[in-house]
């Protein structure tokens, strides 16, 4: 095919470039609408500290496995998967990422499109009058009804993401991560501090520290375990992708550490934000989804100046969800480029117009198509499952198995080296145990992940 095309591949203009790129992948929708209402509804503190371990033993592993299957083949997940294979089998799998790709982006830009047009409702002042979730769970309603609201704002949020991904890997991809991931941080730091010195925080810092472990049910952990993909963005080949743009002089355990820490402290601090908030303002911790779009603009009306930490909290959302929209879409065009041989603006015009099409039936299940069901679940949510549930858990399988059993240990072990030689010389203990959690914690667990999700567990 044309995978060694002229064209020379564009690669991160900076080591700290790629770092905040697969740092603004990672941190979405997932840490900072999800993973607080998760924690909220299996026990908050407990469910945390089993989070943590599945980050540990699971995502950082797997992470590694991902980027360094792009850093040594310099393509696409198909493209990797064929260069390390040559298997049409494993090349497939690669096509799987690219397709939950394309699906993610469809239902995942239609919240982030809610996020944007929260941002427009916080300006206009609409929450200030909002004194009981109710009244503000009727407002939501009322927006996500309303069809072309829903699919306007999906609409914008799909051309933002289209035009980052036009201007290339470093002019457009490494540029907006490198603007809008410190200031996705600052906000953050506001917000968190805005939450602690409120009075009544201390209830909603105990629910987040203080584990009761009634709350770890095998659920929970399974729970904890699928969130933890999602969250770093495995098992689509997201971060294979970004690796393909890394050099080879770059530390990718080191590289990989860092994304993995700062994906954590980010939803951490997202949940001490949120949920010192809520215990403030006497609302209910364990809502739901809900959590976001009903219970906190609730909590925004009632707390001295809220107006402007509304308008704040959904600038954060929408960022945190833009720099995760671009690697979705990333994806998809670095396949068509490097194995179809499109032009990168002819692949973005393109593939961003049909997954905004893709995503009109996810934004319609709000209101129209609410009845049509899949399997008892409505367009959106059953996309949501299929991408989420199904096709992240099994690509993280099978990457595992890949990396352990087909292409091999010793292969991969010569190409981790590049940039990674002192801690190999070091800590080799650290790569020891990464082969071991490869090999076969990886693999069992989230076996047991998708055995949950088909409802055979
Ligand atoms: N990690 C993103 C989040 O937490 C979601 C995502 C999943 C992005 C898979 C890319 C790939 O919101």
């Amino acid at each position: 095919m044309h995978s060694d095309k002229s064209v020379k591949r564009e690669h991160w203009g900076s080591k700290l470039g790629f770092i905040l790129a697969a740092a603004g992948s990672a941190v979405g929708l997932g840490n900072i609408w999800k993973f607080p209402y998760i924690a909220g509804e299996n026990g908050g503190a407990a469910f945390i500290f089993v989070y943590l371990i599945c980050i540990a033993i699971i995502g950082l592993p797997v992470l590694i496995a991902e980027v360094l299957m792009g850093r040594t083949t310099q393509r696409n997940p198909v493209g990797a998967f064929r260069k390390l294979s040559n298997s049409p089998f494993w090349s497939a799998v690669g096509g799987l990422g690219v397709l939950a790709g394309f699906v993610i982006l469809s239902f995942y830009a239609v919240v982030a499109g809610w996020s944007f047009g929260y941002i427009v409702e916080a300006i206009k002042g609409s929450f200030s009058s909002f004194t009981k979730v109710g009244a503000s769970g009727d407002y939501f309603s009322s927006l996500t009804n309303n069809i072309v609201w829903i699919v306007g704002y999906l609409a914008v949020f799909m051309g933002l993401t289209m035009l980052i991904v036009y201007f290339g890997v470093q002019k457009g991809i490494e540029r907006a991560s490198k603007i809008m991931m410190p200031l996705l941080i600052i906000i953050l730091l506001i917000l968190m501090i805005r939450g602690l010195t409120l009075p009544g925080a201390d209830k909603g810092l105990e629910f987040l520290l203080k584990p009761d472990w009634s709350h770890v049910t095998p659920q929970a952990i399974l729970i904890a375990l699928g969130h933890a993909f999602f969250t770093l963005s495995l098992g689509m080949g997201a971060m294979m992708t970004y690796g393909s743009y890394m050099s080879k002089d770059d530390n990718i355990p080191n590289a990989a550490f860092q994304i993995v820490i700062l994906d954590t402290l980010i939803a951490l601090i997202a949940g001490i934000a949120i949920f010192t908030a809520v215990f403030a303002m006497s609302e209910n911790p364990a809502v739901g989804p809900g959590l976001i779009f009903h219970t906190l603009p609730v909590v925004f009306s009632k707390m001295a100046g809220g107006y402007i930490f509304a308008i704040l909290f959904f600038i954060l959302l929408t960022i945190a969800a833009l720099t995760s929209a671009i690697s979705l879409l990333e994806v998809v065009i670095a396949y068509f480029v490097d194995e179809r041989g499109w032009q990168r603006h002819n692949a973005v015009i393109t593939f961003g117009l049909v997954a905004f099409i893709v995503g009109i039936p996810s934004a319609l299940s709000f209101n129209v198509m609410s009845d049509f069901t899949i399997f008892g679940l409505n367009f959106f949510d059953f996309v949501d499952f299929l991408a989420s549930n199904i096709l992240l858990p099994l690509g993280g399988l099978l990457i595992s198995i890949f990396v352990a059993w087909v292409w091999g240990f010793d292969k991969a072990l010569i190409n981790l080296k590049y940039g990674a030689e002192r801690l190999f010389d070091n800590h080799f203990w650290i790569i020891a145990t990464w082969k071991v959690f490869i090999k076969y914690f990886a693999p069992v667990l989230i076996f047991l992940v998708l055995l949950n999700s088909i409802g055979i567990l």
